[in-house]
């Protein structure tokens, strides 16, 4: 039986997505922030949206920067996307408090996470708002991943990492590589 429901306060019926960590820099300052709303946009040019609502302290920093980092996180990360997700950085410095490791990236300011399985950076292409996110759209300039995490194909080898996945509501998932299956049309 179907539940009809039109008085929407919220819809999470399509998750699971994957966690991302989404992080810009003002000056020295860093902020980092979970988030599962991205998606790809385009191929030519590489195009990649992240939907920050305007009350994130990340929302400021990627506006001023128009910079940003993308960092794609295994289920090891788990209490990493906790603190990212559920802590602002109105309320303290995530990264110096919970001494989160960080590398360089190679075309913009703005550090990878040095534990993230794949990290995208974008320079800002456009932003547009829709109702209370902001769709934070950036050219892909350099992706950085882990070699071994993926096959020949660019496809994640769900053997060696395990994606952080999340359902909403502070639960998470990972993926069954056993379920893993090529399939072509008849
Ligand atoms: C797993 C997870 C995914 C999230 N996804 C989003 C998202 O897509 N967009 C968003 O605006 N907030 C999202 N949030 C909430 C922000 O990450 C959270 O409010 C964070 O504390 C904001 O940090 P900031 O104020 O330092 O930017 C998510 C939280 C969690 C735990």
């Amino acid at each position: 039986m179907k539940k009809i429901v039109s008085d929407i306060t919220q819809f999470q019926y399509f998750y699971p997505y994957t966690v991302a960590v989404v992080g810009a820099r003002k000056g020295e300052e860093l902020n980092y922030m979970s988030c599962a709303w991205h998606t790809a946009l385009s191929f030519h040019p590489p195009l990649f949206g992240v939907l920050v609502a305007k009350k994130r302290r990340t929302h400021g920093f990627i506006s001023q920067a128009r910079e940003f980092t993308v960092n794609f996180l295994g289920r090891d990360d788990i209490l990493l996307s906790a603190r990212m997700g559920r802590i602002s950085g109105y309320e303290q410095d995530k990264i110096k408090t919970f001494k989160v490791e960080l590398e360089p990236a190679h075309s913009i300011n703005t550090p990878v996470l040095a534990s993230a399985y794949a990290a995208f950076e974008c320079r800002l292409q456009d932003v547009r708002t829709y109702g209370d996110h902001d769709l934070f759209v950036g050219e892909v300039q350099t992706v950085q991943v882990n070699a071994q995490s993926f096959d020949a194909e660019g496809v994640l080898d769900t053997r060696q990492v395990k994606p952080l996945l999340y359902m909403g509501c502070d639960l998470y998932l990972t993926v069954d590589p056993e379920t893993l299956e090529h399939k072509l049309p008849d």
